[in-house]
């Protein structure tokens, strides 16, 4: 489902992650933990697409996480995140519907 290869991640001078390597495989539930600064954003931005890693290989269901097919598959509560204030609840329950080619039913307006 996610594996990490020789993952490393440099922002400008800093190495944020250093040869990183693990696998999650279906069903199983993994939490990356650590002390402030430690790199878990860092490994959940790779796998999430938002960013490149400086050397290694980041795959999510086999692939590229920023294909857009396997991008859809992946769910994730940003650390932090923006709406458009003026918008009602039911505007952004169609907003985020409206980023999925198959959005939940039960959503549905
Ligand atoms: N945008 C950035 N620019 C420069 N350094 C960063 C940036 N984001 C994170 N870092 C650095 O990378 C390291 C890992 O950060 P991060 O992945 O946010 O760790 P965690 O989420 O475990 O607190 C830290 O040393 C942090 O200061
Ligand atoms: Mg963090």
């Amino acid at each position: 489902m996610l594996a990490f290869a020789g993952v490393s991640k440099n922002y400008d001078q800093a190495a944020a992650l250093r040869g990183v390597n693990f696998a999650v495989h279906a069903g199983e539930l993994v939490t990356p933990l650590g002390p402030n600064g430690a790199g878990k954003t860092t490994v959940v931005k790779l796998l999430l697409g938002l960013m490149q890693p400086s050397a290694g290989r980041v795959r999510v269901f086999g692939g590229d996480p920023t294909n857009p097919q396997n991008r859809m598959r992946v769910g994730a509560m940003l650390q932090v995140g923006r709406v458009p204030e003026t918008l009602r609840v039911r505007e952004h329950i169609d907003l985020f519907s409206s980023y999925y080619l198959q959005p939940c039913r039960s959503l549905k307006s």
